[in-house]
């Protein structure tokens, strides 16, 4: 049966924080776009150089690019346990689409979770981010440091920033998302699968939140 999720949330907000427990706990697939941005960029295939233009901007990459990744990714057998979205959908039209695409596969959405963070809070923990270069956790200078400064306290991987995450792109991310959000919000809230949760409490306690609503669900369809 799984869960079919979407993480929501602002830049910064904790959805990659909150998605690694997530999928740790329940085994479903962890599809960020993002992360999917990220790795063409590393490769420098053609996706990656197009998506480049637009992250290093702070901008949104364009919608026909974006829904053609999720959609073939979904398409991916490992999905069939349910999955994460985390960062996508973003517009009213990637929503759309979504909508479109899980109803061809015969899975509609069980929750649409969005983390609420003030703005305020989210350049912070922006500018603050450190990510092992290893195995991809998030960490933070002062709310989630590592043991040792500079160093993941999984493997020993070295710690680096995201180009992303400096004042100025930071700035520009937080207007272009914010948005955005307001429609999107609506759109899920009309379908009634919206479910809203307090992210400026610690990250275990967020998690605890939404493990209560996951928990219930998993229980509910086995
Ligand atoms: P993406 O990688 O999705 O970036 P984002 O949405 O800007 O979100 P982040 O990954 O920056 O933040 P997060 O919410 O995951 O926070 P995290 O858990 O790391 O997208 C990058 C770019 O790709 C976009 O700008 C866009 O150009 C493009 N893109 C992606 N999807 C797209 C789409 N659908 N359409 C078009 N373009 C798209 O936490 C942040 C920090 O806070 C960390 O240091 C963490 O340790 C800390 N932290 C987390 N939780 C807490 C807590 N509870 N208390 C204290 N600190 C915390």
């Amino acid at each position: 049966m799984g869960m079919n999720i979407v993480l929501m949330g602002l830049p910064g907000a904790g959805k990659g924080t909150l998605a690694e427990k997530i999928v740790e706990k329940y085994g479903i697939p962890h599809i960020s776009t993002g992360d999917m941005f990220r790795a063409a960029m590393k490769e420098e295939t053609p996706l990656g150089l197009e998506a480049k233009s637009y992250i290093d901007k702070g901008e949104l990459v364009p919608d026909e690019v974006t829904i053609g990744i999720v959609r073939e990714r979904l398409s991916k057998s490992d999905c069939e346990r349910g999955f994460l979205l985390d960062g996508f959908p973003r517009t009213v039209a990637q929503a759309e689409a979504l909508e479109e695409i899980l109803e061809e596969m015969g899975r509609p959405i069980d929750y649409v979770i969005n983390i609420q963070v003030r703005k305020e809070e989210l350049m912070e923990r922006l500018t603050g981010r450190r990510i092992c270069s290893v195995c991809g956790t998030t960490y933070h200078l002062v709310f989630n440091p590592p043991k040792t400064p500079g160093i993941c306290d999984k493997d020993g991987g070295e710690l680096y920033q995201r180009a992303d995450d400096n004042e100025e792109t930071v700035t520009k991310r937080l207007e272009v998302n914010m948005k955005q959000m307001a429609p999107l919000l609506a759109f899920y809230d009309s379908k009634e699968v919206l479910v809203n949760v307090n992210g400026e409490r610690d990250i275990e306690d967020v998690f605890a939140d939404v493990d209560v609503i996951l928990l219930e669900h998993h229980h509910h369809h086995h």
